[in-house]
């Protein structure tokens, strides 16, 4: 299977690459992009949304699955991509946002126009809301005067989910899927795909001692899984090299597993371990034991659209630790995720002024908050939970790219972090497969492990740390020193140290 031994790169379309200077990243963007990409080691692109859509959660909200919207190029261009991407042997996966359309979406405007619509039942309309929040903060209920309904929204109110009950519904979708395929996409990312059904008992969610609210009924429903089985199972008839990778709003490995345990999906996003708020070493060395003993690879990533980049968050703007984060995603078992940007180092996108928010999250924070505070502790705690800071535009050389939103600041070691990823991606691909890891251990600071043949010891400590070696290995990358006899080598703070055993 190709993916398995492939490095991903998600590409956040608007901020990646303005081929036309309009201020909006773009596919002839990416098509420029594609000799950087390719020279940076990278196997497959997953492209986020690039649909036509209102953008009330910056693409997410879909108004038309089959086509692309005109501020990104058209299909010609789509193709063009697609056809320079393989030339070049780099696959292309597309996002795929199932759980719900955007209220401005045919099938929506069909469905709320009457109660006697063909497709009412397309989407899930109720007399009385229950208690359901939304994930963007307030009810997930809206009222629709025209017919004195409410509808069902998990995100935005822009955002209406659908109902996967409905027979109509899985099939618009299967169509949509065929679409694709038939275009030539290497594969697909669902999006939020766990939230898919809601129960039909329509049931308040209790609030947790957090005084929380503890989402029973509304994601990872009873039914899910059969759904998403057989969609996988029809996917690999239809073209058994299809890759699936699911995003599951969950950051318990067991939840996230079970998708690609009991549904099929080829792997899933690894949020136990990819979102951790900070450097906590004995959650990372524990998250990435428990996925170590499920049989089915991983992902690995430390970045996304949705985050703080690992820069701030993870590597506190120390080179170092974010280099040991880098070996560790790529000198691993593992199907590696890189962002835009990751790779040079690119730090969070920090707006100081509401006006400069483009997140609706971020912006539903602010106006809730400014009920309570004054407007710049406001735009603090806004920030807190802002997905804008990782969607700054990328600069590219010296030069930043502003436009619907601002330029991530660029990083003055950005050439060094650059050169750093593409030794690793060519150790990964020199040395890989790396099917099988073992001895994962966390001492004084230090994650050591083995990953085939290769003995990886990461000093995260600011102390230089002395660790035993107990096979005939020689030194193939980083500053530790081995000894002369090789029985331990010295690996001096915040830095690493790989060795190969000898045949
Ligand atoms: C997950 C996506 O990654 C996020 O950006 C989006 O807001 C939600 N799904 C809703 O589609």
């Amino acid at each position: 299977m190709w993916w398995k031994n492939a490095v991903f790169y998600e590409i956040y379309l608007a901020s990646f690459a303005d081929s036309n200077g309009d201020g909006i990243g773009d596919i002839d963007g990416v098509r420029e992009k594609l000799p950087y990409l390719k020279e940076a080691g990278i196997d497959a692109l997953w492209l986020t949304p690039f649909y036509p859509s209102p953008r009330v959660d910056n693409g997410y909200d879909v108004s038309d699955y089959c086509a692309v919207d005109p501020q990104y190029g058209c299909l010609e261009n789509f193709q063009s991509l697609l056809e320079e991407a393989h030339a070049l042997s780099i696959k292309v996966i597309i996002d795929v946002v199932f759980n719900h359309t955007s209220t401005a979406h045919p099938w929506f405007i069909e469905s709320s126009a009457s109660l006697e619509s063909a497709k009412r039942d397309w989407y899930i309309w109720r007399d009385q809301p229950t208690n359901w929040e939304s994930f963007f903060g307030g009810s997930a209920w809206k009222l629709d005067q025209r017919t004195n309904q409410y509808y069902y929204h998990s995100f935005a109110e822009e955002q209406a989910d659908l109902n996967w009950r409905n027979p109509e519904v899985k099939q618009a979708i299967y169509d949509v899927l065929s679409f694709w395929l038939a275009i030539g996409v290497d594969g697909f990312r669902f999006d939020v795909i766990n939230n898919l059904t809601v129960s039909d008992t329509f049931v308040d969610n209790p609030i947790g001692a957090d005084g929380k609210q503890v989402h029973l009924y509304d994601v990872n429903q009873p039914g899910v899984m059969a759904v998403l089985k057989e969609m996988n199972q029809w996917l690999k008839t239809v073209d058994p090299d299809i890759f699936t990778v699911a995003e599951i709003s969950s950051d318990q490995l067991s939840v996230i597993s079970s998708y690609v345990e009991e549904a099929g999906f080829d792997t899933a996003f690894n949020f136990n371990l990819g979102s951790i708020e900070d450097l906590d070493l004995k959650l990372l060395t524990h998250e990435f034991q428990e996925m170590n003993a499920r049989n089915y690879l991983p992902t690995l990533f430390f970045n996304s659209h949705d985050m703080s980049r690992s820069w701030n968050r993870l590597a506190r703007e120390d080179r170092g630790t974010y280099e040991l984060l880098s070996v560790f995603l790529l000198i691993n078992r593992g199907v590696p995720f890189l962002f835009q940007g990751e790779e040079q180092g690119v730090g969070d996108y920090l707006p100081s002024h509401i006006s400069e928010i483009r997140d609706i999250q971020a912006k539903n924070k602010y106006y809730e908050q400014c009920l309570f505070v004054e407007t710049q502790q406001a735009l603090l705690f806004a920030n807190e939970v802002n997905r804008d800071r990782s969607r700054g535009m990328i600069p590219w050389g010296a030069s930043q790219q502003t436009g619907w939103i601002g330029s991530s600041p660029i990083n003055p070691e950005g050439e060094l972090i650059s050169s750093v990823y593409q030794e690793l991606i060519r150790l990964r691909k020199a040395e890989g497969p790396f099917q099988v890891v073992t001895n994962i251990q966390l001492e004084n600071g230090c994650i050591r492990y083995q990953v085939e043949h290769l003995s990886v010891v990461l000093n995260f400590s600011d102390l230089s740390v002395k660790q035993n070696i107990s096979k005939k290995v020689q030194t193939i990358y980083g500053k530790g020193v081995l000894s002369e006899d090789r029985q331990w080598v010295q690996v001096p703070p915040k830095s690493c140290w790989i060795g190969k055993e000898e045949q």
